[in-house]
């Protein structure tokens, strides 16, 4: 089926609020312990996570590795606002710092970060190539890029399933952004087909029935 985009950020507060109760532990502790599996070197330095939403994966980032410091940025002040709360109920602040930012032109030096990371925001950007081209200019020499998000199902009947199948009883708010999501997500192959030729060493495999992961290192 034809990619359907979905709004860029997140910023209708019902939305954001519904997103940050949502239960996401299985798939974003799977996300933290395959990183930590994939790089197990990176154990100190600076961590970059692109459209961090309600930081849920930057929290657990930095109770898994104690001397990594952590950028989130998000284009969305609503859902930033989830963060900062969760942030500091964590006791996190000295260790995960919140940047309002959008891409493209996130304000930050070039080779700045250690790693860079990414879960489910690819698939809120009308061109892909604003993403790759920032994880290039982000990153350090050598740096791990562990990125993942949803992977378009090949009909909305398909989607449909996913979602009732993964979502049952979740709030409505979540299940219809969860499907309208998969329409916008892009495939495995159409992922590869994007990265810039300084990427292309970069490895997109398929992780579950809707995610594929991206995972390598910057040249
Ligand atoms: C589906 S949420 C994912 C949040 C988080 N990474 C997670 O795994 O739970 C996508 C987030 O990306 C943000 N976003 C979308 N486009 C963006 C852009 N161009 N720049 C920065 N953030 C963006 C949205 O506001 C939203 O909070």
């Amino acid at each position: 089926m034809e990619r359907v985009l979905e709004p860029e950020l997140m910023e209708d507060p019902a939305q954001a609020l519904a997103y940050a109760r949502a239960d996401f532990a299985e798939v974003n502790q799977g996300f933290v312990d395959r990183f930590r599996a994939l790089f197990p070197e990176l154990t100190r330095g600076s961590i970059l996570d692109l459209g961090c939403g309600p930081a849920d994966i930057p929290i657990r980032l930095a109770r898994a590795l104690a001397d990594v410091d952590i950028t989130a940025l998000d284009g969305s002040d609503v859902m930033l606002a989830h963060a900062r709360s969760r942030v500091a109920a964590a006791g996190l602040t000295a260790r995960i710092r919140l940047i309002r930012a959008r891409l493209p032109g996130v304000p930050f030096p070039p080779r700045n970060f250690d790693a860079l990371i990414s879960n489910s925001l690819l698939h809120h950007l009308p061109d892909p190539d604003v993403f790759w081209q920032e994880i290039l200019r982000l990153g350090r020499p050598g740096a791990p890029v562990f990125v993942m998000d949803l992977s378009r199902p090949e009909s909305p009947e398909r989607a449909r399933e996913i979602v009732e199948t993964r979502a049952a009883k979740e709030d409505p708010i979540l299940k219809h952004d969860f499907f309208q999501s998969l329409l916008a997500a892009w495939t495995a192959e159409e992922v590869r087909a994007q990265f810039p030729p300084r990427l292309h060493t970069l490895d997109c495999r398929i992780v579950s029935d809707r995610h594929w992961l991206v995972s390598g290192r910057l040249p």
